[in-house]
């Protein structure tokens, strides 16, 4: 068991003003924001740049991240730092932009590619420059996790690169604007987080702890969120819940459930936090068959009671019903609205099992395993 914390960790409701004091800490007088066109277009955005301007700091900015960050992106931003021999860089988004600054990371001080980096660790290139993540989104916990998810565009696949970020800032606050679809979404992806930290091979009590407590929060404030996206009470519980759950699996990993949305997020570009919903029913009904302690504690963190009688098949369609009711509940499509047939998502089942999550689940899965999860996901939420 290995428990560990990526980086330190600033939280609360108005912390992005303490980003002139964080860089002033790392020795940074010009720094590069790494953000999309949404999040460069708040008001907040420019506040903090004069705010940093007037404290002697410079900022210049690369404003074109996408989701689902491509690599020639992350090419593109280490190529600009470099040019603008800025000294750290401050990532501000979703986990997309947050990702994309992480790999940019690596390219600054290494030859090469992205692909030349997939699961390179950290102690295998040199350092980068200190990197401050600030989430947007509460779902990835990516300001928390050394991984980088980006695509592979040759080969139209997700992989990764692992570089932490130097100290995160998590404001509350900036998740007020994400619009009920955006909160749904990336809140399932909190609570995909959280179930496969709980059960992967690699879980741990460290792990078990906070995901559990993320779970708690996602199912009470996830829906209040969605349905009044101005309650900060709910947004603050959930900015908590996606950094724990990011803290949770960075030390555990996700499993099947990530490699299934992996694979649908390439196939059918199927946003992340949905993907990871559709996975996650599933992924706890077979998980239960060998990990029913495990799954039953999620059961109870979603408000589940137990008589003591239930068999591991009961617990696991118990615990599966419920997370296809949270899902309901916050409007997650199913996947027949992406893919036409049953037979179509079954066929996806070779890129499932290729991809690197797989190799974390709790037991080897094996490709009839995935195609019978795949059948019943498509199923499931008709
Ligand atoms: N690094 C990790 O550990 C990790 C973990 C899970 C997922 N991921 C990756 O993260 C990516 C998904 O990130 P995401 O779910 O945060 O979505 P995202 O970053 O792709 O953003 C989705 C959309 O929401 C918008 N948005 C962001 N903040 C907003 C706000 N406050 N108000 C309104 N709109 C806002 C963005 O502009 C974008 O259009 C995927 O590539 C996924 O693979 C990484
Ligand atoms: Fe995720």
């Amino acid at each position: 068991m290995n428990y560990s914390i990526a980086c330190p960790v600033q939280f609360g409701s108005g912390a992005i003003s303490q980003l002139s004091n964080v860089l002033g800490g790392l020795g940074c007088k010009h720094v590069m924001f790494v953000t999309d066109n949404f999040v460069s277009s708040q008001s907040w955005y420019a506040d903090c740049k004069t705010k940093l301007e007037q404290a002697n700091i410079k900022v210049s900015q690369y404003n074109q991240c996408l989701p689902d960050p491509p690599d020639y992106t992350i090419v593109e931003i280490a190529k600009q730092a470099r040019e603008l021999m800025v000294d750290g860089l401050v990532a501000i988004g979703g986990g997309s932009v947050m990702d994309a600054a992480k790999g940019a990371n690596i390219l600054i001080n290494n030859p090469g590619t992205p692909a030349d980096y997939y699961f390179v660790p950290p102690e295998n290139q040199k350092q980068g420059f200190p990197l401050v993540c600030i989430p947007t989104t509460a779902g990835t916990g990516s300001e928390s996790t050394m991984y980088s998810i980006i695509t592979d565009t040759k080969n139209n696949e997700k992989n990764v690169l692992i570089h932490p970020a130097t100290v995160a800032i998590v404001d509350p606050e900036l998740t007020l604007t994400a619009p009920p679809s955006v909160t749904a979404n990336t809140g399932m992806d909190i609570f995909a987080h959280s179930i496969e930290a709980v059960t992967a091979g690699m879980r741990n009590p460290y792990s078990e702890a906070l995901a559990l407590d993320s779970i708690r929060r996602v199912v009470k404030y996830l829906p209040i969120a969605v349905a009044t996206g101005s309650d900060i009470e709910a947004r603050e519980n959930l900015a908590a819940a996606s950094n724990l759950a990011g803290i949770a699996f960075n030390s555990s990993s996700t499993h099947i459930g990530h490699g299934i949305a992996h694979v649908l997020g390439v196939k059918y570009h199927i946003p992340h936090g949905i993907g990871c919903a559709m996975a996650s029913p599933e992924t706890l009904r077979w998980t239960a068959e060998f990990l029913p302690r495990e799954v039953k504690l999620i059961g109870e963190a979603m408000g589940l009671t137990f008589k003591g009688s239930e068999d591991n098949a009961e617990i696991g369609k118990k615990v599966a019903d419920a997370v296809l009711e949270l899902m309901a509940k916050v409007g997650i499509p199913p996947l027949s609205k992406f893919c036409k047939s049953e037979e179509e998502a079954v066929s996806i089942s070779g890129m499932i099992l290729a991809d690197p999550n797989v190799s974390r689940c709790p037991i080897p899965i094996d490709l009839r395993t995935i195609k019978e999860i795949m059948a019943r996901i498509y199923s499931a939420q008709r």
